[in-house]
């Protein structure tokens, strides 16, 4: 018997939500339901993703049967929005404590990663209606027992083989959204910032952050409130990023 179902969710979540057993992408149909007045807390869940999205245009992978695809309903301030990403990535790295999983860190701006491998990664659309922001849906895949190919294995994980136990995805809803809630709650809060802030990996390294036009390279000394990292190029100017990936110099891995 699977481990998700609408009739499980419907047992033990206590709110709005909307199961489909395949989808092309959770985020959309959050999208337009924000526009129809969903609430605060709301949920769409996915067993299977056709066309789930991951940051910058990619493809994000959610087979059936061994992920998770939630889309967390956040109705912040537009001054607070940018930093939905922030509870999500604190969610993830709180469930993953939970389980007992070592060596946990969120990669700017907002991967998961258990010992260096992303295993979730977190997509924050936010729905206006002219220059009103009507809310932000939090896009949150969790690997639970997704296999990857030997090359894909390099850099991504999943909640499994860390715990080498045989995991339920409804119980780990449920610890996502103890800790979502929590943190939604105090979007305005500097305790929120400085909670993300501390189990960021990426301060202090040397990075490469490619973003849609540009490379920068530099020491990640800091992070704003807002989310923007903030680089040291070589002479000595910080130069704020609001997106990108970042990568470690290649002379800096392993390190
Ligand atoms: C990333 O590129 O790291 C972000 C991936 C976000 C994937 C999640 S799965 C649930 C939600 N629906 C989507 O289509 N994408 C997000």
């Amino acid at each position: 018997m699977s481990d998700l179902s609408e009739e499980i969710l419907s047992q033990t979540l206590k709110r709005d939500f909307r199961y489909f057993p395949s989808v092309d992408s959770t985020n959309d149909i959050a999208q337009q339901w924000i526009r129809e007045g969903a609430k605060a807390g709301s949920l769409i869940l996915a067993d299977e993703q056709l066309k789930g999205r991951g940051r910058r245009g990619r493809f994000w992978h959610t087979p059936p049967g061994v992920a998770l695809a939630i889309s967390y309903i956040l109705k912040p301030s537009a001054e607070f929005a940018t930093r939905s990403s922030m509870v999500g990535a604190l969610a993830i790295y709180e469930l993953c404590n939970s389980l007992g999983i070592q060596d946990i860190g969120i990669k700017w701006p907002n991967d998961v990663q258990i010992q260096s491998k992303k295993v979730s990664g977190i997509l924050p659309e936010a729905v206006w209606d002219g220059d009103k922001l009507l809310g932000v849906v939090l896009g949150m895949g969790v690997n639970v027992r997704v296999q990857f190919d030997e090359e894909l294995a390099l850099i991504a994980t999943n909640l499994e083989d860390s715990t080498e136990k045989a995991l339920n995805r409804a119980e780990l809803i449920g610890k996502i959204l103890e800790t979502a809630d929590f943190w939604a709650a105090r979007i305005a809060s500097d305790e929120l910032y400085f909670a993300w802030k501390s189990r960021l990996s990426t301060l202090g390294q040397h990075v490469v952050v490619e973003g849609a036009d540009s490379r920068i390279v530099g020491e990640a000394v800091d992070v704003d409130s807002n989310g923007t990292l903030l680089i040291k190029t070589v002479d000595a100017k910080i130069l704020p990023v609001m997106a990108g990936d970042v990568s470690l110099r290649p002379q800096d891995k392993g390190k």
